[in-house]
């Protein structure tokens, strides 16, 4: 399956609006910016797949836009970065998804996201796409897409050989018959307490709640705990490997490039803890950065930060 990495997902516009602080339940807060920028937690991670790389064409995507300007112009701009669209279905008489963010000085967030076309990601448009799925060497998920999709997706990943990934943002409660055909699974401190129950605060937690997700057979679990980095627990091999310090400007889409990162140096054969690392990397770039996928670096951009922090 070479090293060809599909991702499903959603696409969002991002509309974004930079605050002095976040509002009360109640409250009405004058901001100081305005823009529409290009999200989605899948078209984020599509984009950081295909920009950190070594050849953007092995990024494939698949995921419901509308029929509106947003969707073509977002498709076209992923098109243009090099990576393959044509599983980006549009769908008549819906508009593309849509995210509400605000973004506060100590860049701290807050987002609501409307799934308009996203919610049409299901198993029928799974059905169509299944021989690109199972081309993959790797299939990286995420959960703003419906469930039955997701799920679909994965079986006939696990039945072709191709490695399924998921990272399971935003937090949901997820059935035994998704969990039991991933090979690898990324939450962050949250996400994990929401699937194990095991509230994640230290590395003794993290090592719990990753030792009940291997319980469903999940091999290879990476727990992200913001600036300390990622809690990795593979085989015998458990640990904290540490992130990079970095000034944070707007954390959004970090998450997204981290697991971005990570497939790509997995499917080029890093080991998983010189994967992590590269993948605390380019995360840590992206925070620097204000917006979702323009704050995604390049492969230039991650190799040059390792060089000069190590
Ligand atoms: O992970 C960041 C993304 O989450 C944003 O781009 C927004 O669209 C929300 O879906
Ligand atoms: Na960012």
């Amino acid at each position: 399956a070479g090293n060809k990495i599909i991702v499903l997902g959603s696409v969002n516009a991002d509309h974004v609006i930079q605050t002095p602080k976040l509002p009360r339940p109640g409250e009405t807060v004058a901001g100081t910016s305005y823009q529409v920028i290009p999200g989605g937690k899948g078209a984020n991670q599509a984009v950081a797949c295909a920009l950190i790389s070594k050849e953007a064409s092995n990024t494939a995507f698949i995921a419901c836009v509308g029929e509106d300007s947003f969707g073509r112009e977002n498709t076209a701009s992923m098109a243009a970065m090099g990576m393959d669209t044509s599983a980006v279905n549009a769908v008549t008489g819906k508009a593309t998804g849509v995210a509400l963010i605000s973004v506060d000085q100590n860049a701290e967030n807050c987002i609501t996201i409307a799934p308009e076309a996203n919610a049409c990601l299901d198993e029928s448009v799974v059905q169509k796409h299944k021989d690109l799925i199972a081309s993959g060497h790797t299939l990286l998920m995420q959960l703003e897409t419906p469930l039955k999709g997701l799920t679909s997706a994965a079986k006939i990943a696990k039945e072709s050989g191709t490695r399924v990934v998921l990272n399971p943002a935003p937090a949901r409660p997820l059935p035994d018959s998704l969990l039991a055909n991933l090979d690898m699974i990324t939450p962050n401190q949250t996400e994990a307490e929401l699937l194990t129950g095991i509230p994640v605060s230290d590395e003794d937690s993290a090592q719990k709640a990753a030792e009940d997700l291997h319980k469903h057979g999940i091999s290879t679990v990476v727990i992200t705990m913001g600036k300390h980095g990622a809690w990795i627990s593979e085989n015998d091999a458990m640990h904290l490997i540490s992130g990079f310090k970095v000034t944070p400007v707007d954390t959004t889409a970090a998450g997204d490039t981290f697991n971005g990162a990570l497939v790509v140096a997995l499917a080029e054969g890093k080991p998983l803890e010189k994967a992590v690392t590269f993948a605390n990397a380019a995360g840590a770039i992206s925070v620097t950065r204000p917006g979702a996928q323009p704050s995604v670096p390049t492969r230039q951009e991650v190799d040059d930060y390792l060089a000069k922090s190590s």
